[in-house]
């Protein structure tokens, strides 16, 4: 088995399942934190990790396929996108997969889930297909502020680690967001985005 990224929560390896190629990832002891908490936490984010996967793929969202999970372990076994992250893919791909990400996105929320964790490098391109990984910190919810969060994420994201296109990249996302989410929801979600922003700014001057 090989070690591919040691992170702050999991470890991903890189192993097999029945001759194909696929992802171990394994949610790491925290001594920190008392211990039967500790594996509760484990437990709740595996157990809700593979089924928001699954779920995601039922209407229409690429992920992985989950092909075991060990809650003892708090592991899961899924399958291998071998694709690249978006993260690490040109900045003129970047700007045109934004579209399609913010379309993501967007039925995701349009069915009730919150990403929590919108980065390029949870987005992985595959045969012109890009998938949606890392549902450890997703939720179920309908709440507007819920998924106003999850777009001010990847638009801070943009900014951080795609300046350059990030005016670009961002307008595409959004153009993608819209279409599938419809206009006046649109419109709501990024007012309350900007809110967000305002109280980020004001909190920055005092
Ligand atoms: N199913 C998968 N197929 C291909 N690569 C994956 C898969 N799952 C995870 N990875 C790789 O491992 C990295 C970390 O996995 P992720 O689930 O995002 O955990 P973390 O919570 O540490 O971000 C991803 O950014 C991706 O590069
Ligand atoms: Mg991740």
């Amino acid at each position: 088995m090989k070690l591919i990224k040691k992170g702050a929560e999991a470890d991903i390896y890189q192993t097999k399942w029945q001759n194909s190629k696929a992802i171990l990832k394994i949610r790491k002891v925290k001594n920190y934190r008392n211990s039967s908490l500790d594996s509760k936490i484990r437990k709740q984010r595996t157990i809700k990790e593979s089924q928001m996967i699954s779920h995601a793929r039922t209407f229409g969202i690429p992920t992985p396929l989950v092909y075991f999970v060990n809650l003892e372990k708090s592991s899961i076994v899924m399958q291998e996108i071998p694709g690249t992250p978006v993260r690490d893919l040109s900045e003129s791909k970047i700007i045109k997969l934004s579209k399609e990400i913010g379309k993501l996105v967007g039925m995701l929320h349009k069915n009730g889930i919150m990403h929590g964790d919108l980065t390029t490098s949870n987005f992985i391109l595959f045969k012109n297909m890009v998938y949606v990984i890392d549902f450890g910190l997703s939720q179920n919810t309908m709440k507007p502020e819920d998924h106003a969060v999850d777009l001010r994420l990847i638009k801070e994201i943009l900014n951080s680690a795609h300046a350059k296109i990030m005016q670009f990249a961002w307008k595409n996302f959004l153009l993608g967001y819209k279409s599938v989410v419809g206009t006046f929801y649109y419109t709501k979600i990024t007012k309350l985005v900007s809110e967000i922003e305002s109280r980020g700014r004001y909190a920055e001057v005092v």
